[in-house]
């Protein structure tokens, strides 16, 4: 639901949730080769990547067998693992929707794959990021009831106000998380996993702040939809995410509503700093 309130009707042939038939019987070969394609680099390069919860769900799921992965045959190991499954949309959906489908442990993914052409930056989530970034988080228990909880919350702070705050919580943890590991550093982000540069990127470039993940801190932070990241947040596992979210959001939506935003690259005194970035990348001009 946009601000004013006014929330769109589906597109015509969707439900009125917004979700469609993924209808995996009409994908080309030119598109099952684009999910292989990306499949085969990204699953090279993850191993001592990211974290191991997703590596265990990728296993688990066997994303692989046919090229793009038919959602009934998903949902059938995802629903055993952690009752949740994965509906075709067939875009963005409104806010309202999007959090509804999570509160009720439904994963919206975008039914499209992207053009061969464009095989490492696109501006709408597509069936591989949806599918490949996301699904294996969810095999694991806890980030699953986290995800459920986060549309729920999405629910509540859409009523209260606060959908630009619980959104940044959403960027920095969902989309582009860091978790530390006694092994290092890992990934469980779902834009990070699903893209090769950033997977290199967000571990390993001097460029970005990396911070130890503060639930208000990120809520005061801005994000860049429009390259990498120039602040990732690193959680010591995804149990402490879970704790920490699962407060009621009431008195610190309260001390949001008058406090000001952090500097995308700025580091706070309180902060814990993994890497004080050089953010040569975006002074640079970035993707540019
Ligand atoms: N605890 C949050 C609230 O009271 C809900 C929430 C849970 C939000 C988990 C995000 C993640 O609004
Ligand atoms: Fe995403």
């Amino acid at each position: 639901m946009s601000a004013d309130g006014f929330s769109p009707s589906p597109p015509p042939g969707a439900r009125a949730d917004w979700t469609i038939d993924q209808g995996w019987d009409r994908y080309s070969q030119a598109e099952h080769e684009v999910w292989i394609t990306l499949y085969e680099r990204q699953t090279a390069m993850l191993p001592g990547r990211a974290c191991d919860a997703f590596l265990r769900g990728l296993d688990a799921l066997d994303l692989h067998r046919s090229g793009i992965p038919d959602f009934a045959r998903i949902n059938d190991e995802l629903q055993r693992l952690t009752g949740w499954s994965v509906v075709a949309v067939p875009g963005l959906v409104p806010d309202d929707v999007f959090f509804d489908h999570l509160a009720h442990r439904r994963f919206p993914a975008g039914q499209f794959i992207r053009k061969p052409d464009e095989l490492d930056y696109l501006q709408e989530p597509d069936i591989f990021h949806d599918v490949f970034g996301h699904v294996p988080m969810l095999t694991d228990p806890v980030f699953a009831d986290y995800m459920q909880a986060y549309g729920q919350g999405g629910q509540r702070a859409l009523d209260l106000g606060h959908l630009a705050h619980l959104a940044r919580l959403y960027w920095y943890t969902v989309e582009f998380g860091l978790m530390q590991t006694p092994q290092g550093l890992r990934i469980y982000g779902a834009g990070i996993v699903s893209s090769r540069s950033e997977s290199l990127f967000a571990l390993d470039d001097p460029s970005p702040n990396r911070i130890g993940f503060d639930l208000e801190r990120v809520m005061r932070t801005p994000y860049r939809i429009d390259d990498f990241q120039q602040a990732y947040f690193v959680i010591d596992s995804i149990q402490t995410l879970q704790d920490v979210t699962l407060r009621d959001f009431g008195s610190l939506y309260d001390r949001l509503a008058v406090a000001s935003d952090i500097g995308i690259a700025q580091i706070l005194p309180g902060d814990t700093v993994f890497t004080c970035g050089t953010q040569a990348y975006a002074l640079g001009g970035g993707r540019l």
